[in-house]
């Protein structure tokens, strides 16, 4: 299962990084239509410090992030994102075949992209209504009741972070196929008309073994799940979020 590049040359990651994305990134991930979204409800879920519920307010759309990070102080997460973001893309610099940017500009291009949505984080993190917005929580049991989003949106978890055996990145993940199905059940759970996850293929460019394992899952079958093309430019080969919706709807 594992690619030449990784055997070569493993992701040095000692845990899930504390990294965050953009609106902007958000909407290429998951193909969101900001103007139809207004007054809906999203759960992002793993937020880490991105932007997206921060941003997401002030179009209008109720975001609610959830992540086990927010058990800690804003200095705390402060401190683990100012050293996870650089060193992750130090990763992806030794990894160069497998991402889309290919040039130094583009990399520093894209860290201050990420400082700037750790900085609109914080400052939302700080606000007094906070607590409300960005619960401490984890996969695969999430404190919400059935049906309480519109939308459940996970990116740059699921799947990527698996262990290189089952097609991931992080060596030792314990999050196995079993981890997968409950945190996709309880996303449809929480979800009153869909889920999207992105990305869904391993640093080999393929679909992740787990989504097709969860796809002939038939614990799911009475989801409709596609797969649909999307914006983001990032992970060669990752063009793709996969779209579960619950029926009837
Ligand atoms: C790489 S960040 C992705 C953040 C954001 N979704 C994005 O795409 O920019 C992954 C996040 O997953 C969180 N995480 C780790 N284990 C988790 C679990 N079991 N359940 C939910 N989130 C988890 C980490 O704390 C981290 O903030």
């Amino acid at each position: 299962m594992m690619t030449f590049d990784q055997v070569k040359d493993p992701f040095q990651l000692d845990r899930v990084a504390c990294f965050g994305r953009t609106m902007n990134e958000y909407v290429e991930m998951f193909n969101l239509d900001l103007d139809e979204l207004k007054g809906k409800t999203i759960l992002d879920c793993a937020s880490g410090p991105a932007s997206f519920a921060a941003e997401a307010q002030k179009r209008e759309i109720k975001v609610v992030a959830c992540d086990p990070i927010y058990s800690k102080k804003i200095d705390d997460i402060m401190e683990n994102a100012q050293r996870d973001i650089p060193a992750a893309i130090r990763e992806t610099q030794r990894h160069r075949s497998l991402f889309m940017r290919q040039t130094n500009d583009e990399d520093i291009m894209f860290l201050n992209e990420k400082l700037r949505a750790l900085t609109t984080f914080a400052n939302d993190y700080k606000k007094i209504d906070a607590c409300r917005r960005y619960v401490a929580a984890s996969f695969p049991h999430l404190p919400f009741y059935d049906d309480s989003f519109d939308m459940v949106i996970c990116g740059n978890l699921l799947f990527l972070y698996s262990d290189p055996e089952t097609g991931g990145i992080l060596e030792n993940s314990n999050f196995d196929y079993l981890f997968h199905h409950r945190a996709l059940h309880e996303m449809l759970r929480i979800a009153r008309q869909e889920v999207r996850i992105y990305p869904v293929v391993g640093p080999n460019k393929k679909t992740h073994p787990f989504v097709n394992e969860l796809l002939n899952d038939e614990s799911f079958f009475p989801y409709d799940m596609q797969f649909e093309s999307v914006m983001m430019k990032d992970i060669k080969g990752a063009t793709q979020m996969l779209r579960i919706f619950k029926r009837g709807i």
